[in-house]
């Protein structure tokens, strides 16, 4: 039986950079998951019928908001759902079920690097057909929605077996529980030289993956050690669990140490990788060497064409703002587009579905390309994987052969975290109004070239989204931006990116720190994050 049930609006549930994040006991309010899930399907048309894809990262929460949508869904009139078994799908493998059986869309719940367990973080995202995050005219429309919402529609039943893969009836829906793993890694099988790599993990090729407790895991223990041939034991915390063992699944130097610790010991494997809550990030570490996000973006483009998948070459590259120009570089030696976008993988869809852009990047550790609409941690994992496996040289030596080629962008990111949300935003909009005035001037020993508050024009659709992020541009090519994050679910979090372009060889091998030591002060002074927000250093530095 469809129950209609009456309800009032939240006022909270306007989507982030990535869906509504929300603490776990917030989400546990009455209702407020119902009234999410309806505004999202009353910002839809014409589904009836049609498929919807369901799964999550298996966080605390999961399982009881999945038979929570799938009621919803079949009182709404979808006819069919796929559901990972256990209500398991990383991000990427839900982005491919949903372009695989062209389904309506799908809704993936996930807080993606951020901690799980009982009082952390949970949360809702909607997916379009093309598989990838909804773009900011649905997102609108559903924060729209839930302002405005009186009443959701359930069906009553009992909760579906999500541990058996078959199908089920649940009213006149059908639910099919799919294995979570299969179709994507059979995807990886036609983008990646399976052979080669399996070749070099026969001929001693070391490897240590950390799947960090979280949704990787059994997709890195399939392909890497079942499909690949790597020993038992290349995976490391290769079993989701609810509270991801206490850790926080984000793959930075800071959450993985234990990664980066081994790969930095005289007997290190030779290549250390990561990946975060929901599948979609990646770290990557050679021995005795780490490669930042946005170099490991710059190096994929520029070594794609060895994987099978690519070898047709790239139709251009898409970077997020802040990632670093590194990749630009790669786009003008390859003579293709560079696409510079606001943060968050929802810009990139467009630029993909056109065929403008083939691999892009974050420097978030995020990279992926055409061959589904989320960024994929274990794809790139792969690509490296696959690249390492035909240069047959180490990952420093093809990281320093690299910068030697195109120059080496050096970068940082410093996050403060929790921050008191009416500093931030004073911090920023202070910057905002000298934004005129900052050409010219000098800071810490640096002249600025220019200023602005980023602003992105989707060349495909002409959408237009304002106030990305505040860059400051200095003469002879470094860069200091600052932003707000918005997955944040505590306070609000400053994001400064820091970056240094020097060409020079003999200047390749200094410490980070050191390389953007005036660009990091000329930020401080600039911003005065001291003053305003009591910190005196960043939480973190990725
Ligand atoms: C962060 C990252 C961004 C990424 C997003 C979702 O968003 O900075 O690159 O797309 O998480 O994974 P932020 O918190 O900065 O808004
Ligand atoms: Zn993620």
């Amino acid at each position: 039986m469809i129950r209609t049930v009456p309800t009032t609006p939240f006022d909270d549930q306007k989507p982030g950079t990535s869906g509504l994040r929300k603490k776990v006991p917030h989400f546990q309010q009455p209702n407020y998951v119902e009234n999410f899930v309806q505004s999202i399907f009353d910002s839809l048309e014409n589904f009836a019928g049609k498929t919807l894809v369901i799964g999550g990262d298996g966080r605390y929460f999961n399982r009881e908001v999945i038979q929570v949508a799938l009621k919803m869904a079949a009182a709404n009139g979808f006819g069919r759902v796929l559901v990972g078994r256990g209500g398991i799908l990383s991000t990427p493998a839900a982005s491919h079920v949903i372009r695989k059986f062209r389904a309506f869309g799908g809704i993936i719940l996930s807080a993606s690097h951020n901690p799980g367990g009982p009082t952390e973080d949970f949360g809702i995202k909607y997916n379009i057909g093309n598989g990838g995050p909804a773009p900011e005219k649905y997102t609108n429309a559903i924060y729209a929605r839930s302002r405005e919402i009186t009443e959701y529609r359930i069906l009553e039943a009992p909760d579906v077996d999500l541990d058996v893969i078959g199908t089920t009836m649940l009213g006149q829906m059908q639910v099919e529980v799919i294995d979570p793993v299969a179709d994507y890694a059979a995807l990886m099988e036609t983008l990646f030289d399976f052979d080669a790599i399996r070749a070099a993990f026969a001929g001693g090729f070391r490897m240590a993956f950390d799947a960090m407790s979280a949704v990787t895991g059994p997709y890195a223990t399939e392909i890497l050690e079942n499909r690949l041939g790597a020993p038992r034991g290349t995976v490391r915390n290769g079993t989701p669990l609810p509270d991801f063992g206490g850790h926080h699944p984000d793959p930075n130097l800071v959450h993985a140490r234990d990664l980066h610790d081994t790969m930095m010991a005289a007997d290190a494997p030779d290549f250390g990788a990561a990946s975060d809550g929901d599948g979609d990030r990646n770290l990557i570490i050679g021995r005795g060497i780490f490669v930042t996000p946005s170099d490991s973006l710059a190096l994929l483009a520029a070594n794609a064409h060895l994987a099978p998948g690519y070898a047709a070459g790239l139709k251009g590259i898409a970077r997020s703002m802040p990632t670093s120009a590194a990749a630009d570089r790669v786009a003008e030696a390859l003579g293709i587009g560079i696409y510079e976008t606001p943060t968050g993988w929802k810009f990139f869809g467009n630029l993909l579905d056109a065929g403008l852009a083939t691999i892009c990047g974050e420097e978030s550790a995020g990279t992926g390309s055409d061959h589904v609409r989320e960024k994929d941690g274990l794809w790139a994992v792969l690509l490296w994987l696959n690249i390492l496996a035909l240069r047959k040289q180490s990952v420093r030596d093809i990281v320093e052969a690299h910068w030697a080629e195109h120059g080496r962008n050096y970068y940082a990111r410093h996050d403060y975290e929790a921050i008191e949300t009416a500093a931030a935003n004073d911090l920023v909009a202070a910057l905002r109004d000298r934004l005129p005035d900052l050409p010219g001037q000098e800071v810490a020993g640096l002249t600025i070239a220019a200023a602005d508050d980023f602003a992105y024009l989707d060349p495909v659709d002409g959408s237009s989204s304002a106030h990305q992020g505040i860059r400051v541009l200095f003469e002879g090519g470094s860069r200091a931006v600052f932003r707000l994050s918005g997955t944040g679910t505590s306070g609000a979090t400053l994001r400064v990116y820091l970056e240094r372009f020097e060409p020079d060889p003999a200047r390749h091998g200094l410490a980070t720190a050191e390389a953007l030591a005036e660009v990091i002060a000329a930020a401080e002074a600039l911003a005065g994050i001291r003053a305003r927000t009591g910190r005196t250093q960043p939480d973190v530095i990725t």
